[in-house]
């Protein structure tokens, strides 16, 4: 019996309504284990700014910093998206708790429930087995190099920059990994093009003299993207840069059928985040209809990766598993065969979920 403290971190659009879910799942666990969990919220992103004038205010950075873990909904808002000269941005937010956190790894799973391979639009026999742990470093990279403008605004420049040590602490992470897994690692990077990832290489040549049981492969980026879609079997875990894995992991989470499926574990120096990999969908905010799973399994990556209670991760896991048996299904994941009455909206989905537990 454990005691702990969890900040729920909303943010923006759906990240409402789908971690509301999380915790509820998370109460559950707590009640049936017979372990404490007290929360606390923050605020973050638009609704941020909207309250403060900053996306990440210095409070729900200390409230995060406090915490044992955070379970968190997603940032964005649309009036931002096509306003390339807004200086103040949701996304500001996120990628300064990245930082701060010290999150650098981000562990996305993509593993296809078998109840919804034909949810995806990959034919089904290609996807059966699926099962990849993607390793997507996350405090680097062109997101945090120098950026800006010359030439009296008409030049614009993004760096991309690696250390050494940032390459390989993301890269001993994946390793481990690896050899809990089938011991395969794909680094992926565009070395044939770049500085930073020729650098990228080179370590993880490196670091492969220190795992000799896990096979490496080096693939570049583009031909990944095209072997994730033509032959997902292959790949066991990824590791990859910040830009070149928000990207495929994007792509990737059509192998588990929807976006609204995949969760996601920031971790690194010192409190670990846990969210789904979609965003805030201000197309479908406020309709009820959000797919809550991925705010659920990412209460599953909580328990497990921050708290080291694998039996009530897996408990949860299983929960979601037998409710997808059951036939029930969110919009974004029914089919043609999904019957009317069985298709879910998101207070809904949390219901049949907690039922199982
Ligand atoms: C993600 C998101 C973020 C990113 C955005 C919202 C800044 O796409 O977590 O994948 O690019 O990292
Ligand atoms: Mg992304």
């Amino acid at each position: 019996m454990a005691t702990k403290h969890i900040l729920i971190v909303p943010g923006d659009g759906i990240g409402q309504e789908v971690t509301a879910v999380g915790k509820k799942v998370l109460d559950s666990i707590a009640l049936k284990f017979g372990h404490t969990f007290t929360y606390d919220e923050a605020l973050i992103g638009h609704i941020a700014i909207e309250a403060t004038g900053n996306p990440l205010p210095d409070e729900s950075l200390e409230k995060m910093r406090h915490s044992d873990a955070v379970l968190f909904g997603a940032v964005g808002h649309p009036k931002y998206d096509n306003d390339p000269s807004a200086k103040v941005r949701p996304e500001q937010g996120l990628l300064k708790m990245r930082k701060e956190l010290g999150l650098y790894a981000n562990l996305r799973p993509i593993k296809l429930f078998d109840e919804l391979l034909s949810a995806s639009s990959i034919k089904p026999e290609i996807l059966k087995g699926a099962d990849i742990l993607f390793f997507r470093e996350l405090t680097g990279d062109i997101y945090f190099g120098e950026k800006g403008r010359k030439n009296d605004g008409d030049t614009a420049y993004d760096v991309a920059e690696y250390s050494r040590y940032e390459v390989e602490r993301i890269g001993r992470k994946a390793f481990e990994a690896a050899r809990t897994r089938k011991k395969k690692l794909c680094s992926v990077d565009k070395a044939n093009v770049l500085e930073t990832s020729r650098l990228w290489r080179e370590v993880i040549q490196k670091l492969a003299l220190e795992y000799p049981d896990v096979t490496v492969e080096h693939q570049f980026v583009d031909s990944t993207a095209m072997m994730l879609i033509k032959d997902p079997c292959r790949f066991d875990v990824v590791v990859t840069a910040n830009l070149f894995g928000d990207i495929l992991t994007d792509e990737a989470s059509q192998i588990a059928g929807s976006m609204g499926m995949l969760a996601s574990a920031s971790i690194g120096d010192g409190t670990g985040v846990y969210e789904p990999i979609h965003g805030s969908a201000h197309d479908i905010t406020g309709k009820g209809i959000a797919n809550p799973l991925a705010s659920i399994l990412s209460a599953a990556l909580l328990l497990d990766i921050s708290f080291g209670m694998k039996e009530e991760s897996a408990l949860v896991i299983n929960a979601v598993d037998q409710v997808l048996k059951q036939g029930f299904r969110t919009i974004d994941i029914a089919d043609a065969n999904t019957a009317p009455e069985n298709i879910l909206g998101t207070a809904a989905m949390g219901e049949a979920v907690l039922k199982f537990l």
